[in-house]
């Protein structure tokens, strides 16, 4: 492991993560709109780096804190270990395993049917109200295509290489949207079985496959015509990325997935909410509508996963707890934690570092997702629990408190120098990591 990212920010500790309102379906540029003045603090200007230390001692007791490695930077960096017939294969760093859930919660599992019809597909957006990617870039067969792009390009042009950075690892972990469907399909009880299965499950995961594949479609093509990022490179990373699929630790147990992914979805939200907010702050409104907007998707998201680990803590308590529990034990890891790009054998926990030090997605966030669900399915509250969800309970309740300690001891360390490298995405310019 290269990486241990710890927690560095003393900032207070932020409050903005109460339930959410459900978002409006109606009117999307509202809703991008209203994300980017949403009262999410804008940390371009005002974003640290990330401290790395190996552990700490509690300032109120002597017990050492173990440290926690946050997943947004590399848990597992994607060394390239070896290579078969010429084909880069990621190092496997743990025991993965296989069909972990019990009978009885597969059964569980199986009872939903009937309430992801009613309460789970209403999350998704029909198509004909969804935006395209195509609202919202130069139209192509217009006589002023030309002259839309050159727009674009002059308001790109000040983008500085960090935001680029982050932006286009943000486009690439989209990108390899293959991957999340084969995820969500790895699922024992909610998988789509057929491709077309006609289960709410199987309706769900195509559904939502298809709203997010608009956005990668969107930051690929708007990053394209601006002419700013390497776009050779970049497509190659996308190409290693979805090669070497991911490892979040799911076991095929819908429990784990939809912890993972209830958890995954508001990260994203907050990466790109905070990547709305730079653009806006750096002069290119028209890209801060675009991340707003998928911003908003993932918030809906957000809600439609924890509606469903919602329902799990309702009908079987103890098992969505041991899996909040096992989850967060295990660390939530990046769906792009395998990133490679052909050169940077560092490349997911380079431009993490990035991200946090831009304050687009931070140690703190962490904390603050995790605090966000604990108090959203109520889980200090949860009754009836056996000893082992008992443990889970205390574990995920005072996880968030902990994170937060360890990163007020980082901010007392004495600060690193500054420390940049070349990111290939940006023809291999140095960019400041930390
Ligand atoms: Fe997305
Ligand atoms: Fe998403």
């Amino acid at each position: 492991m290269a990486v241990s990212a710890q927690f560095a920010r003393t900032d207070a500790v932020a409050t903005s993560c109460a339930t959410m309102p459900r978002i409006s379906l109606v009117n999307p540029a509202a809703e991008a709109k209203s994300l980017q003045q949403a009262s999410f603090h804008s940390c371009w200007k005002t974003g640290r780096r990330l401290c790395l230390h190996s552990g700490a001692k509690s300032a109120s007791t002597s017990e050492t804190v173990k440290p926690m490695t946050i997943a947004m930077t590399a848990t597992m960096p994607p060394k390239a270990d070896r290579e078969v017939s010429g084909i880069y294969v990621p190092k496997e760093t743990h025991k993965q395993v296989t069909h972990s859930i019990l009978p009885e919660r597969l059964e569980v599992i199986k009872s939903l049917d009937s309430w992801a019809e009613e309460s789970l597909i209403p999350f998704l957006k029909p198509v004909e109200k969804c935006w395209q990617p195509q609202d919202h870039l130069p139209e192509p067969s217009s006589e002023s295509f030309y002259e839309e792009v050159k727009e674009l390009r002059a308001r790109a042009a000040n983008l500085p290489d960090d935001y680029l950075v982050v932006l286009v690892g943000d486009m690439i972990t989209e990108e390899a949207l293959p991957t999340y469907q084969t995820m969500l399909n790895t699922l024992d009880g909610t998988k789509d079985e057929t491709g077309a299965s006609l289960t709410p499950w199987g309706v769900w995961t195509r559904a939502w496959t298809a709203e997010e594949n608009r956005h990668g479609d969107l930051l690929n093509k708007y990053l394209y015509l601006t002419g700013r990022v390497n776009m050779k490179a970049v497509e190659k990373t996308i190409q290693y990325l979805i090669g070497s699929g991911m490892d979040p630790q799911t076991e095929n147990n819908p429990y784990l997935g939809f912890v993972y992914t209830s958890f995954q979805e508001r990260a994203t939200f907050i990466s790109h909410g905070n990547t709305a907010r730079h653009a806006k702050d750096l002069g290119d409104s028209k890209l801060a509508t675009i991340c707003g907007l998928i911003a908003a998707d993932e918030r809906r998201h957000e809600h439609a996963y924890c509606k469903i680990v919602e329902k799990l803590f309702e009908v079987d308590p103890d098992g969505a707890m041991q899996a909040f529990g096992d989850m967060m034990k295990k660390k939530i890891a990046m769906p792009a934690h395998l990133m490679y790009d052909g050169v940077d054998q560092n490349l997911f926990a380079n431009f993490s570092m990035v991200a946090q030090r831009t304050g687009t997605y931070t140690a703190r966030d962490y904390a603050d997702i995790l605090e966000h669900l604990v108090n959203k399915w109520n889980v200090a509250k949860v009754e009836g629990l056996s000893s082992e969800g008992r443990k889970a309970q205390e574990y995920v309740c005072t996880l968030a408190p902990r994170i937060r300690k360890l990163d007020e001891r980082a901010q007392l360390k004495p600060k690193k120098t500054p420390k940049a490298g070349p990111f290939s995405w940006v023809f291999n310019r140095e960019v400041q990591m930390w």
